[in-house]
C-alpha cells in the first residue's frame, strides 16, 4: 500500500473511532496516544517517509503534517484537555469546601441595640455624650460637689487638671439639658470609665444607657411602670423585679432595680451573692438640684435611670468572665 494510501486509511479509520468513542477522558486519551504518541501512527507514517523516492518526500511530507493537524484539531474540538487535566491532579472534589464566616455583631452591641429599640418604641430618643468630660458635667452638675464622698464610689481617671473619662453616662443629661427645652425624653447609650480592680466581675470600662424623661407631674410610679416594662419586653413577661431604696446624688428618692436570676446551682449562688437576686439599673426622680444647674424650672419633675449593660450582656448569653467581652477573641466572637 502506498504512504498516501495510508494516510487516507488511518484518517478514515481516525474518524470512525471517534465517532464511536463515548466522550469518556479515558478513551480519548487512548486514542490520542495510539495517533499522536511518539510511537502512534502518525509518527510511524513519518519514519516512513525515508523509504519513498526524493520528489514525492515534500509532497507526501505534507499530507502527514495535514494528517496530524486534522488529528489534533478534532481532539482540540472535543475540548477533552480541560478534563484530562481534571482527573489528573491531586485535587479531592469530593472534599468539603472552605467556610467563610461572616461577621457578627459584638454581644455588648446587640445588647444595646435590643434596649435602645424598646425605649425608642415608647418615645425616647437617642441622644450620644462624649467620653472625656470635666468635673462639671460628671460631677458638679449632677449634685456631687468637691469633697463629696459620692466621689469615691466611681473611681475616676483623670486625664489632666480639668479633663477626665466619664464615669457614668448621667453626664450626657447634663449637655442634653442645657441644649434643650423641657419636655425631654431621650436614652443615651455609651462607654464609661472606672479604675477599678479588674475581675471576673469588673473592668476599667464598661457600657451603660442612661435614660432621663422631664415634664410636667412625672411620678416614681411613672418611672416604676417604664422599668417593669422594659424589664418584660427584654425579659420576658414572667420576669420577677424589685426595687430597693438607694442612694444618688442626682436622684431624690433613689432606687436600684434588681431582676431575680435564681438560685438553683452553685454559680447561680456565685453570681447573685447567695440572693438570688441580681442588680440590673440605678434609678431614681431627678433632684431638683439638677434642674438648678441646667437653669431647669423648680416645677419640673423628672425620673432617671442607668442601666449597666455588661450584667444583661452576661446574663442573656451565659458570659461567666467580663473580660472575654474586650478581649476581641475571634473564638469567642463567633459564638454570637
Ligand atoms: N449613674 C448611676 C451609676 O452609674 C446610675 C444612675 C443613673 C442612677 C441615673 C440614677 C439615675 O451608678
Amino acid at each position: 500500500m502506498s504512504l498516501k494510501n495510508k494516510i487516507e486509511k488511518i484518517q478514515n479509520l481516525f474518524n470512525s473511532e471517534l465517532a464511536s468513542a463515548n466522550i469518556d477522558s479515558t478513551v480519548i486519551k487512548e486514542l490520542q496516544i495510539k495517533y499522536l504518541g511518539r510511537k502512534g501512527l502518525v509518527s510511524n507514517l513519518f519514519s516512513e517517509l525515508s523509504s519513498i523516492s526524493a520528489d514525492e518526500k515534500p509532497i507526501v511530507g505534507q499530507k502527514i503534517n495535514e494528517l496530524r493537524t486534522n488529528i489534533q484539531k478534532s481532539f482540540d474540538e472535543l475540548n477533552l484537555s480541560d478534563n484530562i487535566d481534571k482527573q489528573q491532579t491531586d485535587v479531592d472534589y469530593s472534599l468539603p469546601g472552605n467556610h467563610f464566616f461572616n461577621g457578627a455583631i459584638h454581644p455588648i452591641t446587640q445588647v444595646i441595640n435590643d434596649i435602645s429599640n424598646i425605649f425608642k418604641n415608647i418615645g425616647f430618643s437617642v441622644y450620644s455624650g462624649d467620653e472625656i468630660e470635666d468635673e462639671f458635667y460628671n460631677f458638679e452638675a449632677l449634685n456631687i460637689p468637691k469633697n463629696h464622698p459620692a466621689r469615691d464610689m466611681q473611681d475616676t481617671y483623670y486625664l489632666n487638671f480639668e479633663k477626665l473619662l466619664r464615669t457614668h453616662t448621667s453626664a450626657s443629661q447634663i449637655h442634653f439639658m442645657e441644649q434643650n427645652k423641657p419636655p425631654v425624653k431621650i436614652i443615651s447609650p455609651g462607654r464609661v470609665y472606672r479604675n477599678e480592680d479588674i475581675s471576673v466581675r469588673s473592668y476599667c470600662l464598661f457600657h451603660q444607657i442612661e435614660g432621663l424623661f422631664v415634664d410636667n407631674n412625672i411620678s416614681f410610679a411613672d418611672l416604676k411602670g417604664v422599668m417593669e416594662f422594659f424589664s418584660k419586653q427584654y425579659f420576658g413577661e414572667d420576669v420577677k423585679v424589685r426595687f430597693r431604696p438607694s442612694y444618688f446624688p442626682f436622684t431624690e428618692p433613689s432606687a436600684e432595680m434588681d431582676i431575680y436570676w435564681g438560685l438553683e446551682t452553685e454559680s447561680d449562688y456565685r453570681i447573685t451573692k447567695g440572693t438570688g437576686w441580681l442588680e440590673i439599673l440605678g434609678c431614681g426622680m431627678v433632684d431638683p438640684e439638677v434642674f438648678k444647674s441646667v437653669n431647669y424650672e423648680s416645677s419640673l419633675t423628672g425620673y432617671a435611670f442607668g442601666i449597666g449593660i455588661e450584667r444583661i450582656a452576661m446574663l442573656k448569653y451565659g458570659i461567666t468572665d467580663i473580660r472575654l467581652l474586650y478581649e476581641g477573641d475571634i473564638r469567642f466572637l463567633r459564638q454570637f
